[in-house]
């Protein structure tokens, strides 16, 4: 069975502010570093999910043994091109990275950059209607659940050709269309499951079904 890791990217600013969309860095970090980080770069600050990708690779590996080339060929890393995946996969050096626009997340449109409050406060129709059906909504000049599906396709193609792991770094709509699609969950799930940041969550594909794991990372 080859595993498919999906997680969100570390914390950024935005999330912190509630804001939806946009193109924010990560919010940096100090943390102490990990066993892991020894036979790595000393990284003094790091972000903070450069440590998860570091945790979600030791399933697979003796970090203390690795070399470079077992490395190249061992995992695939994808990432959209916001720089909230890149940064988060950033410094985890040795792997072939891929950015994929079609890991970007949701096409907030007009509403790009605001919080909740504030398109309830000031589109109210729009915010009624997403509440009302969030599958189909779509924001105006922007996607709805249903188009992020749709231009996840050739993703899907391309994940379930891999014979390595992939990791995907993205974001929580992308996720959670991915989730659904490789766990068999109905539509009408898509746009409400959880899928939280600091959480790795790992499927496996076998011949006799799905397994899941999920990594709690903070
Ligand atoms: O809040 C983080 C975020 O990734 C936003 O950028 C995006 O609009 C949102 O999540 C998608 O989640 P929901 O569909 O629940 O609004």
């Amino acid at each position: 069975p080859r595993p498919i890791l999906l997680t969100r990217h570390g914390e950024s600013q935005d999330n912190v502010r509630g804001r939806i969309g946009g193109d924010p860095a990560l919010r940096a970090r100090r943390c102490r570093p990990s066993k892991i980080y020894r036979t790595g770069d000393p990284l003094d600050m790091i972000l903070e999910l450069d440590l998860h990708i570091c945790i979600l690779m030791l399933p697979f590996h003796d970090f203390e043994h690795l070399t470079l080339p077992n490395r190249k060929h061992s995992l695939h890393i994808w990432t959209s091109t916001l720089q909230r995946t890149i940064l988060t996969a950033g410094p985890i050096g040795g792997f072939p990275k891929i950015q994929w626009r079609a890991l970007d997340e949701i096409d907030a449109g007009v509403c790009d950059g605001m919080t909740y409050e504030e398109i309830k406060k000031n589109m109210p129709e729009e915010y009624e209607s997403r509440k009302k059906d969030k599958l189909r909504y779509r924001y105006p000049r922007g996607e709805s659940y249903l188009d992020v599906i749709q231009r996840l396709e050739p993703v899907i193609i391309e994940l379930e050709r891999q014979r390595a792991p992939v990791v995907v770094v993205s974001h929580q709509a992308v996720l959670r269309a991915l989730y659904a699609y490789f766990t068999d969950r109905p539509l009408k799930e898509i746009p409400h499951m959880e899928v939280p940041l600091h959480t790795i969550i790992e499927i496996e594909l076998g011949v006799t079904g799905v397994q899941e794991k999920r990594y709690k990372l903070m």
